[in-house]
């Protein structure tokens, strides 16, 4: 062999080698895109204890709804992600496409309904109230009228107290916050979902704080996506069903409230 063709065949070896590679890159970068296009972006007011919280500790967005959204994700073959935002801003989010699904303990109303699809229910809840633990005059609804009371934004909660004669209402971006005006004395009483009052009570607001009163509403919880996608908005129902059937989506109801889900 020449001197000529050794370098020529060095040459050629040096340039498949190269083509190869950068082939095998470009698929890599491929499927990188397609696996993170996958990615189900899930918004969020992750401070909604015990449906959504986010752990002090691991800094992990926990709850009963992220571990449905997780279980969901895992049924639908689909890696979900959480992205924590105000309860207000989550059906614009989904309007503007910057979402993909919404799961807040999200009321199924037929305003919401107009603009975004809603799953099949999975919780059922309602509204009730909570006042100081040595407030004996506030009862029930109806002793609110004229009151001041706290509600997070864009809640049905408050939707509900400005219904309350006279009432003077008070809008918080967080019902921590709202929980937190009622114990600073700010005022007579929160209106918000039975469950978180009920979570509030157990965990930090015991000595301060009390529920009273029958429950004002009925509400189911529903998980919202954008009215154009109906695509996975089957998927998801199709994946609740079969949690639901193979005792997935007991245990995890289990898990956080300590009993067995109402057939
Ligand atoms: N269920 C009520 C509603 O839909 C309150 C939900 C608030 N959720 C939250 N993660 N902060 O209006």
């Amino acid at each position: 062999m020449t001197k000529k063709t050794i370098a020529l065949i060095v040459l050629t070896m040096f340039l498949l080698t190269l083509g190869l590679a950068g082939c095998g890159g470009q698929q890599a970068a491929k499927s990188a895109e397609q696996s993170a296009a996958k990615t189900l972006k899930v918004g969020s007011d992750t401070a909604f204890a015990p449906f959504e919280v986010q752990d002090e500790k691991t800094k992990e967005y926990v709850g009963f709804d992220m571990d449905l959204i997780k279980a969901l994700g895992k049924q639908m073959g689909i890696p979900v992600e959480v992205q924590s935002m105000n309860f207000d801003g989550l059906i614009p989010a989904l309007e503007a496409g910057n979402i993909d699904m919404v799961i807040s303990a999200m009321t199924i109303t037929p305003e919401r309904a107009q603009k975004v699809n809603f799953s099949k229910p999975y919780y059922k809840s309602g509204l009730s109230m909570v006042v100081k633990s040595d407030n004996n005059t506030l009862k029930s609804f109806k002793d609110l009228e004229g009151k001041r009371i706290a509600v997070q934004i864009g809640t049905t909660g408050a939707d509900e107290a400005k219904k309350i004669k006279d009432a003077k209402i008070r809008e918080f971006n967080t019902a921590p916050e709202a929980f937190l005006e009622l114990k600073a004395g700010g005022v007579d009483a929160v209106v918000n979902d039975l469950p978180v009052n009920e979570y509030y009570i157990a965990q930090a607001g015991g000595k301060d704080a009390k529920i009273v009163g029958e429950p004002l509403t009925s509400e189911d919880y529903g998980i919202a996506t954008a009215k154009k996608n109906t695509e996975l908005g089957n998927k998801i129902n199709k994946a609740l069903d079969e949690l639901k059937q193979n005792g997935e989506y007991e245990k995890i109801y289990i898990k956080w409230f300590g009993k067995k889900p109402p057939q």
